[in-house]
Formats: C-alpha cells, sequence, structure tokens
C-alpha cells in the first residue's frame, strides 16, 4: 500500500506515521522541509523535499511522487497557525497558502495517480465550526478570493489575534469543504476529513511565546467541552486509522472527529455542508493555482 502524506515530521502526523510505518504493508512517501529525523528508517519510507509554502515546490513534490507510481492513500495533514499576518511566497495569505490551496493544488495534482478504491484523508479541525464555540476565532465565509487576499475582504477579522485566528478556522474550514467536494466530483474514491480534536502538545502553535502556550494550553480546555481534548498517540492512532482501516472506506465526504475516547462521525458546520460554496471555493481555488476547474 503506497502512502503519501504531508505533515508527517511533527505532533499527530508524525505519530500517525510511525504507527504506519508499523505495517509491512506501508510504503510511505513524506513530503517535509525539515527531514524526518523523529521517524524509524526503513527501507520503506521514503523522504521527498517539500515546502509547502511555494506552490511551484507543489508541482516538483506532485512529479517526484507520480514517479513512485500509483498512490492509494493520500493524507493530507500539513498545517499551521500563525501569530501574526504573513504572505506565502505566491503571495497569498499564508495560512490559507499552506493549509487549503497548497494541498488544494496536490490533490489535483495527483488525482490522476490515485489507484482504484483509493483513500484521501484531509485533516480539518473543530475550530471551523461556530456552534462548537471554540476560543479560536469562526470562519466568517468560505471565499477563496478573501481568504487568499484578506485586504480584500470588506469585513476583515480586527486585531491581529483574531486575524490570525480566523484565518486558521478558515484554511480547516477549507479543508472539510475540499473533502466533500472532491467525494462529489470522484465517487469512485473514498475522501474523509478529520478533526483530531484540541491537542495542546503538538507543534501547531510554535509561533506563539511559549510562556502564553504554557497558559493558553492549560486554559483552553477549562474553556472547550471536556471530550474535545486529545493527545497525540491518541489522536495519531485516528488519523492512522482512517488511512488503513476498512470501518473508514467508501466514505464520501464523511467528517471523523475525536470526543473523548472515541472517533465519531460528526456533522461539520451549516457552512461547511453547503454545496454550492464547496463548488464555488473548488472553482476559485482552482482559478488562485493555476488550474482549470475539474
Ligand atoms: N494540535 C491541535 O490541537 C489540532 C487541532 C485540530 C486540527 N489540527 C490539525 O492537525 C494537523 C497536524 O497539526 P499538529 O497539531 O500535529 O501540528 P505540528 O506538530 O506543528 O505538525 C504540523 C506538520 O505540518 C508541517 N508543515 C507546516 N508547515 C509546513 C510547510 N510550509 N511545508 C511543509 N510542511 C509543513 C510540519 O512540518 P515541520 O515539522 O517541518 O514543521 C509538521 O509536520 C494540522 O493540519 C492542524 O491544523 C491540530
Amino acid at each position: 500500500m503506497h502512502i503519501v502524506m504531508t505533515g508527517a515530521t511533527s505532533g499527530i502526523g508524525e505519530e500517525a506515521a510511525k504507527i504506519l510505518l508499523e505495517r509491512a504493508d506501508v510504503h510511505l512517501t513524506i513530503g517535509s522541509r525539515s527531514g524526518a529525523s523523529g521517524l524509524p528508517q526503513s527501507e520503506r519510507l521514503t523522504v521527498l523535499p517539500l515546502d509547502m509554502d511555494s506552490l511551484e515546490n507543489e508541482r516538483r513534490f506532485a512529479d517526484a511522487v507520480r514517479e513512485r507510481g500509483p498512490v492509494d492513500r493520500l493524507l493530507l495533514n500539513a498545517g499551521l497557525q500563525l501569530a501574526r499576518p504573513e504572505k506565502s511566497a505566491d503571495g497569498f495569505e499564508r495560512t490559507f497558502a499552506v493549509n487549503h490551496l497548497a494541498h488544494y493544488l496536490m490533490l489535483r495534482l495527483l488525482t490522476g495517480s490515485l489507484a482504484p478504491g483509493a483513500r484521501v484523508v484531509l485533516t480539518g479541525s473543530g475550530t471551523h465550526d461556530p456552534a462548537e464555540n471554540t476560543p479560536v476565532t469562526p470562519p466568517d465565509h468560505a471565499e477563496a478570493e478573501w481568504l487568499a487576499y484578506p485586504e480584500r475582504d470588506p469585513n476583515p477579522a480586527k486585531g491581529t489575534r483574531k486575524f490570525c485566528a480566523r484565518a486558521y478556522s478558515s484554511s480547516k474550514l477549507c479543508n472539510i469543504m475540499t473533502a466533500r467536494e472532491f467525494a462529489a466530483r470522484h465517487p469512485e474514491f473514498t475522501a474523509l476529513s478529520y478533526d483530531p480534536g484540541y491537542v495542546p502538545t503538538t507543534g501547531l502553535a510554535r509561533d506563539y511565546p511559549k510562556w502564553l502556550m504554557a497558559i493558553v494550553s492549560r486554559v483552553i480546555p477549562l474553556l472547550m467541552a471536556r471530550d474535545r481534548t486529545s493527545t497525540v498517540p491518541r489522536s495519531g492512532r485516528y488519523l492512522a486509522d482512517l488511512a488503513v482501516d476498512d470501518r473508514y472506506a467508501r466514505g464520501q465526504g464523511d467528517y471523523w472527529s475525536v470526543r473523548g475516547p472515541d472517533l465519531v462521525k460528526a456533522e461539520p458546520s451549516d457552512l461547511a455542508r453547503d454545496a454550492a460554496a464547496a463548488r464555488k471555493l473548488w472553482d476559485d481555488s482552482a482559478r488562485l493555482v493555476g488550474l482549470e476547474s475539474a
């Protein structure tokens, strides 16, 4: 089984990659900007260079993956959360560029290399859903143009903290909508999205001052529903399960969420379930990365 993965070098993804490599039938190809020192050495592990800040890098990575033959599983798990607004190498808001556009482009470039019955998993987040009432400012919309160029958004989030938090939750909304829209366009494959719960010990908040995160990581679990906090071993295990367990085969855009000790099929937000908005996001994202809509 050939598994291609982003975000396998830290946190939830690294844990999932270790679990997947324990299976003798798995050949794992990861895209990484930082090597793979936390993963066990294995002849079944290939590390290809990938800095998702740049769409050109994405194209090179996809070319290299294609040379390696059909892809049975595509795990789009990389993600970042910024403390200050930044632009990507291509001039897009960086959270949206890395978390959504880069994964969207990778999915598009590798669709033709997916093996029959292949499975695609995108890591989203419960922060996408205003009804979850998380401490992260929720999305206001899923307009690709405004997310890519927030200066064009007529109603931008006010203040650095809210701006960055909303950029993050919006990018995760886009991941979930992309899984659903991919399923609608390619029912021959399995497409899932994943909410790992709040996992305070990963590297996701590395951009924030350590003293702040030490406080925040203690306070957030108190503010959230008790069953929404998870651990790296638990959420990493569930990401690996979503990739390989037969239980999750044939999902058509299903959203799986860690709740307490369990992984449950959940309903994402109203906007995440808006089929017209998902089609528009798909088409607008295509334009932004220079592809035809397909
Ligand atoms: N932790 C949580 O509470 C939580 C909750 C909901 C959803 N999530 C989602 O879970 C996923 C994994 O996050 P995590 O919490 O495990 O955080 P993490 O420990 O920071 O892992 C993030 C991964 O993404 C990679 N990455 C980030 N920017 C990249 C770039 N420009 N190019 C290539 N790779 C890049 C990182 O690579 P490097 O090792 O090179 O930095 C790392 O492998 C993310 O999609 C995140 O949004 C996390």
